[in-house]
């Protein structure tokens, strides 16, 4: 059943998004060669209490940590490990959420630590821009898998491949409402999009085959090929102006 919110309900999902922003923001300027990726949950943690806000991840199905950082082949949920030492020429994923006077915001980026090559960078670049040709079709009026669609288009005509076995989420008083957003299909499909339905839109996107697989810690999944995967994603609002991207710009993204 899809929940819409109100106007009021929007401009909280706006408030805590944007808190999910700053902080992402934070740490993606703290991740550099030799930190390890424990270090930047224990950051993330540190604001959040500064904040005054809840985790969104921690406890979930009984997942351990605030942040989930995923390097390289890791395409998402990856754990922070103090054995995981970043080092220069790695991505890595950050996918931070928190909860505000009871709404979840939802975000990730992928950002590069220190230099890195070229196929990295592209890779990036393509799947945020994929993100935000998602985000550009989710429009009143339009139906869901427009914006699986747009985001689909994107990442195969930049040569890459979108992974299926995660999907995007409505998001509201709870971390996953209805419907799914999957980032592949043909257009014209699912519900219709309506003013007040609020998504979490999150293309993960691998440079070589589309096939995960998830480690024995039962979360950190990983490219099965080893090749490199990123992953971005925004909460966003139908209205009747258009998608409005919740918590605004983002430093990075
Ligand atoms: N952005 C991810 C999602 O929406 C984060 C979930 S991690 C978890 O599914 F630990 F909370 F499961
Ligand atoms: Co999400």
């Amino acid at each position: 059943m899809i929940i819409y919110k109100t106007r009021r309900e929007i401009e909280t999902m706006d408030r805590c998004n944007r808190v999910v922003g700053q902080i992402l923001a934070a740490l993606a300027r703290e991740a550099r060669p030799g930190v390890t990726t424990l270090d930047l949950d224990r950051k993330a943690e540190e604001m959040i209490r500064e904040a005054g806000v809840k985790p969104a991840f921690k406890g979930y199905r009984g997942y351990p940590c605030v942040l989930c950082t995923s390097v390289n082949e890791e395409v998402v949920h990856g754990i922070p490990s103090p054995r995981k030492v970043l080092r220069e020429g790695d991505i890595i994923g950050l996918d931070f959420g928190v909860v505000l006077d009871g709404y979840f915001g939802d975000a990730a980026l992928t950002v590069p630590v220190g230099r890195v090559s070229r196929e990295a960078a592209d890779l990036m670049r393509v799947t945020q821009e994929s993100l935000q040709r998602g985000i550009e079709a989710a429009r009143a009026g339009g139906r869901l898998s427009d914006i699986s669609a747009a985001v689909q288009r994107h990442v195969e005509a930049g040569g890459y491949s979108v992974v299926r076995e995660f999907v995007g989420h409505g998001i509201g008083t709870s971390l996953h409402e209805d419907p799914q957003v999957p980032n592949y299909g043909a257009p014209g499909a699912g519900p219709v999009l309506k003013e007040g339905l609020t998504l979490a839109i999150e293309p993960m996107v691998n440079v070589g085959d589309p096939a995960v697989r998830i480690h024995p810690d039962g979360w950190t999944a990983s490219t099965v090929d080893g090749s490199l995967s990123a992953h971005f994603e925004r909460s966003i609002a139908i209205t009747e102006n258009g998608p409005l991207v919740l918590g605004g710009a983002l430093e990075g993204m």
